[in-house]
């Protein structure tokens, strides 16, 4: 399915508690596999998941700077862990704790797609981590991205973390 082009509003859906939004992607992030608790929190059908891009739930308050980061630590065969927040299909939002590793093939070598896994993050760190993707987000505004790495990078550093502590201290 194309993007849709979806109206952001201004309502939260909440992930149920120990449950686990789980999807597969191929090498450019299309949706190979996408689990009934992602179906149902995401509002869109397994049809329409699969063969999507997974930038479909994408929501427009986040920085690429953070999609960067996602793909250049999974590309380089990396665990990536972050806080993202998606947009339903019918505009409102939900935040979630994700984890996304490579698959590899038999032989360990080669790295086939991706799978990420995806829980309720605590509301206290949402409220620090939206903060601080706001304001990378201005300063991509400015100066694009590379002007948001700069800008997420001198936060960091501020915090004496890269963003793989960070996340787990807050
Ligand atoms: C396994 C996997 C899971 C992903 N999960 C999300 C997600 O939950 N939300 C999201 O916005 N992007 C997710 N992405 C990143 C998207 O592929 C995409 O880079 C991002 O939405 C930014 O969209 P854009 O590249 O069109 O700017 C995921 C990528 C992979 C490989």
């Amino acid at each position: 399915m194309r993007k849709p082009h979806i109206k952001p509003i201004d309502k939260e859906v909440e992930i149920p508690d120990k449950k686990f939004l789980v999807s597969k992607t191929d090498l450019r992030g299309i949706i190979k596999y996408a689990n009934t608790a992602f179906i149902e929190v995401s509002g869109y059908t397994e049809e329409e998941l699969v063969g999507s891009n997974h930038n479909i739930v994408r929501h427009p308050d986040m920085p690429r700077t953070v999609f960067k980061l996602l793909w250049d630590t999974i590309q380089s065969g990396k665990e990536f862990w972050g806080y993202v927040k998606n947009l339903a299909k019918d505009g409102s939002y939900y935040w979630v704790f994700a984890h996304v590793t490579p698959s590899y093939d038999t032989t360990g070598a080669n790295i086939i797609g991706y799978h990420s896994d995806r829980r309720k993050p605590r509301k206290d760190a949402v409220e620090k981590i939206s903060q601080i993707y706001a304001e990378v987000k201005k300063a991509e505004e400015r100066g694009g991205l590379e002007a948001g790495v700069k800008k997420f990078n001198e936060i960091l550093e501020m915090e004496g973390k890269d963003y793989a502590e960070f996340v787990f201290s807050i």
